[in-house]
């Protein structure tokens, strides 16, 4: 009984995918120099490396985008799509920006100012460049659960750790912290939820020594479903009620609506300031396109106007929730350690004890993607040494990482359970071999050390 919900679609369009054989895989995996990003799509049969922009949109979704609207200024687009985010987020002021890292940008030429702290759950990397080009400091601050991949279950993990918060707002003084930021769900650490009692504290906090919060809202729909199914008091509460509740908490929100907004491209900057609003409409001005289409297309606004509503259906969600859930369930019958509970978006395997002889300067995570694909053609990515190992700014001696995963993202309304089965049963050959594989050397960085896990390369050891 316990998977007798289906997907709450059927599908109309088909997008073909192609198998490939092994040796094939080996050979472009060379070629890629064992980096999946740098592989051809075409060389993937499930790609799983992000959830972002790669949703499939539905028929209504499809039939909005032809009542965009292009016009320059004013265009009837934007209205429909500001009416569908005050609907959901609660908030009056809407500029939309092209996707998530131009919300990202623009929120952090508003918020950041050099040597200021920028408290955080986990920074996304595009909101921690930003940051770091400005010369803020941004801190994450995620619970001791939300730390290591090896926790027991907690149903919030993506929590900020509040005496922590208020220790460096203790040590560091209330004027040099210049915004704190909140990540629904929390991408970095398993797509793990944030509950509303501590979005509520850490506003409150906040609040006492006026420092702005802002939410970086990617997963707010996902993030609301946990609050709905674990959180006492939210079980009556419908999804809406729960994420403007959410925004109730901050100024400011911050979208990549190729999330949970169900379209391949947008971003969104939210507000209830006025004169943020005004210095928001000011740099998409110069850096996005005019305040009432920021970097997007008639069309596009229209296909996310109907998507924001989609997403917090819950007959979606449910679904939605549960996919992700079913491949962790899959993978733990399997013996596979994997961050528990699964999150929103995908299924976080723990490279430490799935490779316990691999150590981390050799690369555990990076190495299971490659098998993976290896193995079934299944695209996964590092989120471990490679993505979030630095160095120590004077002896450039690298610091490794507290997480070491490899994320499973899963796309949304996109594969059937019968992927989610391949995936399983892939992870599950290689488990049983694991003894067989060593680590891997990195042999190029690229120019950009925090980005180099999208142009790295390797060697096999
Ligand atoms: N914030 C979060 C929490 C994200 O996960 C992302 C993107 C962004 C901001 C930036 O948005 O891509 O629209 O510019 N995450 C993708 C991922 C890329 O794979 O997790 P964007």
């Amino acid at each position: 009984m316990k998977y007798m919900t289906a997907e709450p679609f059927r599908i109309k369009v088909v997008e073909p995918i192609r198998k490939s054989t092994k040796e094939q895989r080996q050979k472009w995996l060379k070629e890629a120099q064992y980096n999946s990003f740098r592989l051809k799509a075409e060389q993937v049969y499930i790609d799983c490396i992000t959830d972002s922009g790669t949703c499939a949109m539905s028929q209504n979704q499809w039939a909005a985008m032809f009542h965009g609207d292009e016009s320059y200024a004013g265009s009837s687009s934007f209205y429909r799509l500001e009416e569908s985010v005050k609907d959901v987020f609660g908030m009056p002021y809407l500029q939309p920006t092209h996707q998530g890292r131009a919300a990202d940008y623009i929120m952090s030429q508003i918020y950041c100012r050099p040597g200021t702290y920028a408290i955080g759950n986990m920074h996304f990397d595009t909101f921690r460049g930003n940051a770091e080009i400005l010369g803020a400091i941004p801190v994450d601050f995620a619970i001791e659960e939300g730390q290591d991949a090896s926790s027991e279950y907690h149903p919030f993990k993506g929590n900020i750790d509040i005496e922590k918060m208020n220790q460096l707002i203790k040590d560091k003084g209330p004027e040099n912290i210049c915004v704190v930021i909140i990540t629904i769900t929390c991408n970095n650490n398993g797509g793990q939820p944030v509950s509303l009692e501590n979005i509520r504290q850490v506003s409150e906090l906040a609040g006492k020594y006026n420092i702005p919060v802002v939410i970086d809202s990617a997963r707010l729909a996902e993030n609301a479903w946990f609050i709905k199914q674990r959180e006492p008091g939210y079980e009556n509460k419908s999804i809406k009620e729960i994420t403007r509740e959410i925004f109730s908490y901050c100024e400011t929100a911050t979208m990549s609506s190729k999330k949970d907004g169900l379209v391949n491209m947008g971003g969104l900057f939210v507000t209830r300031n006025h004169d943020v609003f005004l210095k928001a409409n000011q740099l998409a001005i110069v850096h996005e396109g005019f305040i009432t289409y920021g970097g997007m297309s008639g069309r596009d606004m229209d296909a996310l106007a109907v998507g924001l509503q989609e997403a917090c259906d819950e007959q979606y969600l449910e679904y939605r929730i549960n996919q992700v859930k079913y491949l962790g369930d899959l993978l733990k019958e399997r013996g596979i350690p994997i961050i528990e509970p699964t999150g929103g978006h995908g299924v976080y395997v723990d490279g430490r004890r799935f490779f316990p002889h691999i150590p981390q300067h050799q690369f555990p995570s990076q190495r299971l993607v490659c098998a993976l694909y290896e193995e079934a053609g299944v695209r996964a990515v590092e989120l471990g040494a490679c993505a979030f190992g630095t160095k120590d700014k004077e002896t450039g001696e690298p610091i490794w990482p507290k997480l070491e995963t490899m994320r499973i993202a899963i796309s949304r309304r996109v594969y059937t359970d019968s992927h989610m089965q391949v995936i399983a049963n892939a992870l599950g050959d290689i488990y049983e071999n694991r003894d067989q594989y060593k680590g891997m050397k990195l042999v190029y960085e690229g120019p950009i050390l925090s980005l180099r896990h999208f142009t790295a390369g390797f060697e096999l050891l």
